[in-house]
């Protein structure tokens, strides 16, 4: 059986990977056409991963999965030490990554603008690569590590706690307050990049009219 647990945050780390790699996608695709991308949706999404995958996803590892591991085996202690650290960085990597944005933004139609679209690419870039590299990693080692040592009262309370705050673009409704946030980021992004069920969730709810990225 898999464990609630595991399931959402598989299924969290496939929304934001599929967030990340479309927004590598967009970009590509505008520097190609020579055009500037829509500087708002880049903002929501950017805003989007500062939310919920850096302050909600990566808490509930940091604060209760991972100590319940560290509690049950020493076997993953390295592996837990790098990713916490990770944590951190991304929180701070999450703040320059926004300046360098807003760089582009900014200055995207001046004389520096090919240096300042550069800088937000290299940025985003290495910014996926981490993160697509971290979550490969606790997928790998530390979910089959914690259904090897886990204990049912372990799982009750993790599961308990996982399921709450769901990320909206795994498929669940989002709160009120968040709804014109994800209308907006779902309105670019579509099914083929793997955000189907969080399109088809906000559609059932009559809350969107989406469109696909050209
Ligand atoms: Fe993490
Ligand atoms: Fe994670």
């Amino acid at each position: 059986m898999t464990h609630p647990t595991v399931r959402i945050i598989r299924d969290e780390h496939s929304a934001l990977s599929a967030m990340l790699r479309s927004i590598i996608l967009l970009l590509a695709e505008h520097r190609r056409r020579g055009t500037l991308p829509d500087f708002g949706v880049l903002r929501a999404m950017l805003f989007y991963v500062d939310e919920f995958p850096e302050r909600l996803h990566h808490t509930k590892e940091s604060e209760l999965l991972f100590p319940r591991v560290r509690a049950r085996s020493a076997e993953a202690n390295g592996v837990l030490d790098r990713l916490e650290s990770d944590h951190l960085r991304g929180e701070h990597a999450i703040r320059y990554l926004e300046h360098d944005l807003l760089g582009f933004e900014m200055m995207g139609e001046g004389a520096d603008g090919a240096i300042r679209r550069e800088q937000f690419e290299r940025s985003m870039k290495q910014y996926v690569d981490f993160y697509l590299d971290h979550m490969r990693v606790e997928e790998t080692e530390v979910l089959p590590l914690a259904e090897k040592v886990l204990t049912a009262d372990d799982w009750a309370e993790l599961d308990a706690a996982f399921l709450k705050n769901r990320d909206p673009l795994t498929g669940h409704e989002p709160d009120d307050a968040y709804r014109p946030l994800f209308k907006k980021i779902l309105m670019t992004l579509a099914a083929p990049i793997g955000l189907g069920r969080a399109l088809e969730a906000m559609a059932a709810a009559g809350s969107t009219e989406h469109t696909h990225v050209a």
